[in-house]
């Protein structure tokens, strides 16, 4: 059997094959990021199509953090009964499931466009336009949202889930202060590596002081910035991070990007319809590896049976992390364990995002509604 369908123990947690789903947001929460059962049917039948593990889309700590009006929230108690729901029903077959938890900074539209507490990590040129000027946290704010991670890492234990994982990428606030690029800080949570990583370790450090010592905290790492000229994070910093997050406890680094700009997004995470278009983030894998000794996963363009073996078989990463391809066909991984082994259908043409004539998003594959 390939070693794509063995178990693996992440932390204590098994997980009965290599694959995660990697953490999808699906428009289909309220405004105040509550789920309904739509949610929990997903979720379920992702599991009943044996994905090892799912990851949640992104649920805000904080209505500050709030970037879509229909993702998940988990910033106070309330929710923890609707997410009871969602982990009985993966349990019930057998399945892992994880909650992905974020602060989107000067990301969130949401909180923006509401009046919310609009807030980036610096003042910086280039800032998204909600309409508004985001302020600049003070030292105040940073601790507040610090916290809010560790009660909402609580939440997410009481709620039954088998582990949590912190939003750690793709621009978001953790990622908004690693990088140089948008962490412009003179205090201590900016200028030196040291200090831009001060968040997210702090962020680990709430977390593990809130949920049990053997609970799962993983984290999907934004370990590099991809714009033009090569500026921003390295991935020699981001191999840094990564280690100091293995030395505070976190037993899964999934590994991608963190800023990007459209020429790269373009070239490497649209029309992967060849293997040799596949896994953009693998030489950051590698880099990271050789840093590291806990199970790491890679997302990004992952697409066929060849390409997948490939990677788990040389010890790059211990597991293989999935978005689109989920979208399209929620029983892929059954599929492949059953034995048809062709390639994903998903031909990453970008188009999961679809707004209607209401101006709400929904997603789901346009290709498919397309056939
Ligand atoms: C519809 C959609 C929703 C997403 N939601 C999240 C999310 O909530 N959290 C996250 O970390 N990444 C999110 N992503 C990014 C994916 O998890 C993944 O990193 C990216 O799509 C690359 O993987 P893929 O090539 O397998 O799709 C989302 C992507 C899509 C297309
Ligand atoms: S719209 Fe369909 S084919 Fe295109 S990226 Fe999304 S899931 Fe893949």
């Amino acid at each position: 059997m390939s070693k794509l369908f063995e178990p693996i123990y992440v932390g204590n947690l098994e997980i009965k094959n290599r694959f995660i789903r990697s953490a999808t947001y699906y428009a289909l929460s309220d405004i105040d990021g509550y789920i309904g059962q739509e949610s929990v049917d997903l979720i379920g039948r992702l599991a009943e199509n044996e994905v090892g593990l799912i990851i949640t889309g992104y649920a805000y700590v904080l209505k500050s953090g709030q970037s879509y009006p229909d993702m998940n929230g988990i910033q106070d108690d309330d929710h923890i009964p609707g997410f009871l729901k969602m982990t009985r029903a993966v349990h019930e077959v057998d399945g892992r499931v994880a909650m992905q938890i974020a602060h989107c900074g000067s990301a969130s539209e949401t909180a923006a466009k509401t009046g919310g507490d609009f807030m980036a990590v610096s003042m910086v040129e280039g800032m998204p336009d909600y309409g508004r000027k985001a302020r600049e946290m003070t030292e105040e704010d940073i601790e507040k949202i610090i916290e809010a991670f560790g009660q909402a890492a609580r939440r997410v234990q009481e709620a039954g889930f088998d582990g949590v994982q912190i939003h750690g990428a793709h621009g978001y606030l953790a990622s908004q202060f690693l990088s140089p690029l948008s962490n412009k800080r003179e205090d201590r949570w900016g200028g030196s590596l040291e200090n831009r990583m001060r968040f997210v370790i702090e962020v680990c450090c709430s977390i593990k002081s809130q949920v049990d010592d053997d609970f799962p905290v993983m984290i999907k790492l934004g370990c590099k910035d991809y714009v033009k000229d090569g500026r921003g994070l390295t991935i020699e910093e981001g191999t840094k991070v990564a280690e100091a997050l293995e030395k505070e406890g976190i037993c899964l680094i999934e590994i991608s990007h963190s800023i990007q700009d459209n020429t790269f997004r373009k070239k490497n995470m649209l029309g992967i319809t060849s293997e040799e278009k596949e896994a953009c983030f693998l030489p950051e894998a590698r880099v990271i590896r050789k840093g590291t000794s806990i199970p790491l996963s890679v997302v990004g363009g992952l697409r066929s049976i060849p390409v997948l073996e490939d990677i788990i078989e040389s010890g790059v990463t211990d597991m293989i992390s999935i978005c689109r391809p989920l979208i399209r066909e929620p029983g892929l991984i059954k599929r492949w364990m059953e034995g048809d082994q062709r390639r994903a259908d998903c031909i990453s043409c970008g188009r999961c995002f679809n707004i209607d004539d209401k101006g709400k998003i929904n997603v789901y594959c346009n290709q498919l509604k397309k056939e």
